[in-house]
């Protein structure tokens, strides 16, 4: 199966389960927005428990809050968003398409790339053993050919964006004949600069005075109440501010499913610390996520740092953890060193003094931060596509199976009795009664066992628990695991305790250390 092939698949399984829904479906949908559905939320809620239990709870100077999404409008003239929180963007005058001017370039070379690739994969095929492929990248001349193309190219769009230069953007585009993947035009508007703060109406007064904005991140929530909660919370530096929380952005180009939405959830820490000691911090912080997310399983060789080489005006270094999507390496989690900007700024913009006086050096000074800050829907992704494998079985049947960590499995355990009668569902249920109040559990007595086993398979729960008629003589049922599909006889009284050690949160986070 392509990588295309597996992605489509684990869009229509997650519709199909009640993971993911379109959002508005019955209205023909609304791009790039979604709607989690009754085992997305579950997952969706784990992964967050883990995200604020990590951050909020095992870490003794770290607090968390829930600011609001409408903020004062001057808020977003301070953090530099409404002057600057821009996208290039370039119509197609012939299939009015609005495209993003650098993923239009992004996606160009993209293909330059998958050429070079090709002729890389040629060479492989003719010389068998003996191929040596970092020689023959270095002296192929269709390779080299193509390798000129894509640094020539990539240099001069790196360096229109960073001049902010649009008209060179466009003459790039022109250069290389780059059309519309609709219309097949080149028929380009010029570029121009798109704001994604998504803006309404305050109050029944529709003028410019009362237009506020839907949040485009939860960071400035909390540097907005930074004196708030380090005052009444007795924080002391170095210390941090978690928010979990919805954020809005107007997107351009919306795709790769929930990689990219317009209403989205992000997981943001906000870490306060002495100027001058914010690069310490920024490498402690980096190890900290990286191990957060390792510590979950997917595998190892699925994550890798980007390091910024264009950083944003308010940062002194910046990189992102990148995850192996079916698409590809991309960002997952931001981490960055960003200053003093943002307090200085909202001290500046507010009229209010916002320092820290530091009982161990006796100054008041604007702390410097470093930010992670990580998609909430996007490690949904992560951890959906990397769970979800369709396996050929001995016996020639398929399943398809999602290898959770069993922590957020959005179902713990499933009850199920062998057949309708014989006292088995009473049994069962008995057991179900029990289990509920500590687990998500489903009960299910419907169609063959195999067929029930599939269902939770596919939804990713980790225990299958049978209730047979020897149950009713020894109060034993049988456990299938999910991954290895191992069954054994368990003591009913015993389930709780079984459960409870292989879906803790516990066993994760003993590994953050
Ligand atoms: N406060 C810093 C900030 O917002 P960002 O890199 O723009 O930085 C942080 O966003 C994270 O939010 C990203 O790493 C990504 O996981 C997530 N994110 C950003 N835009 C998104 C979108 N349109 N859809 C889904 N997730 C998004």
């Amino acid at each position: 199966m392509t990588q295309e092939e597996l992605f489509k698949a684990l869009i229509s399984h997650a519709k199909e389960y009640g993971f993911i829904f379109p959002s508005s479906e019955i209205y023909d949908g609304l791009s790039a927005v979604y709607d989690y559905g009754q085992l997305g939320v579950e997952l969706k809620n784990n992964i967050k428990k883990y995200w604020w239990d990590a951050m909020v709870r095992l870490n003794e100077n770290i607090v968390g809050i829930d600011s609001a999404i409408f903020m004062h409008p001057r808020i977003w003239e301070a953090s530099g968003h409404v002057g600057a929180f821009n996208d290039p963007l370039i119509d197609n005058k012939d299939s009015k398409k609005r495209y993003r001017a650098d993923v239009l370039l992004e996606d160009y070379l993209a293909k330059l790339e998958e050429k070079e690739n090709k002729e890389v994969e040629k060479g492989r095929r003719k010389f068998g053993e003996a191929f040596d492929e970092e020689q023959f990248r270095a002296t192929n001349p269709n390779v080299l050919r193509q390798r000129n193309k894509i640094e020539a190219v990539r240099a001069k769009m790196v360096a229109a964006l960073e001049a902010n230069d649009l008209k060179a953007l466009r003459d790039l585009i022109i250069e290389c004949e780059i059309a519309c993947p609709i219309s097949g035009s080149k028929n380009w508007t010029d570029v121009r600069q798109f704001n994604l703060m998504f803006s309404t109406q305050l109050g029944s007064v529709s003028d410019e005075s009362g237009t506020i904005y839907l949040r485009p991140e939860t960071a400035q929530g909390i540097f907005v109440n930074f004196l708030n909660v380090q005052k009444t919370g007795r924080m002391k530096i170095p210390f941090g501010i978690a928010q979990i929380g919805k954020a809005f952005r107007n997107e351009i180009v919306a795709r790769q499913f929930i990689f990219r939405m317009r209403e989205f959830e992000q997981m943001e820490m906000q870490f306060f610390v002495r100027p001058g000691e914010e690069m310490k911090w920024y490498e402690q912080w980096k190890q900290t996520r990286l191990a957060w997310h390792k510590a979950l399983g997917l595998g190892e060789d699925k994550y890798r740092y980007h390091d910024h080489e264009k950083l944003a005006h308010y940062a002194n270094a910046a990189c992102d953890i990148e995850f192996d999507f079916p698409f590809g390496f991309k960002e997952l989690e931001g981490i960055h060193s960003r200053t003093d900007f943002d307090l200085g700024n909202h001290q500046k913009f507010s009229g209010r003094k916002i320092q820290y006086f530091d009982p161990e050096t006796n100054e008041s000074y604007v702390p410097y931060v470093i930010e992670t800050s990580i998609g909430l829907d996007r490690t949904f992704l992560a951890v959906y596509s990397a769970a979800y494998c369709e396996e050929q079985l001995a016996d020639g049947e398929q399943r398809v199976v999602l290898r959770l960590p069993a922590a957020l499995s959005p179902v713990k355990a499933a009850v199920m009795p062998l057949v309708k009668k014989d006292g088995l569902p009473e049994l069962a249920r008995e057991i179900m009664r029990d289990l509920k109040f500590d687990f998500n559990c489903q009960y299910d007595e419907k169609d063959s066992i195999g067929k029930r086993y599939r269902r939770q398979d596919a939804i990713g729960t980790p225990f299958c628990i049978t209730v047979d008629h020897q149950s009713l003589e020894d109060r034993c049922v049988t456990v299938r695991h999910r991954d290895s599909m191992n069954q054994e006889r368990v003591p009913i009284d015993a389930l709780r305790a079984m459960i409870a050690d292989e879906v803790s949160f516990r066993k994760l986070f003993e590994k953050l250390g």
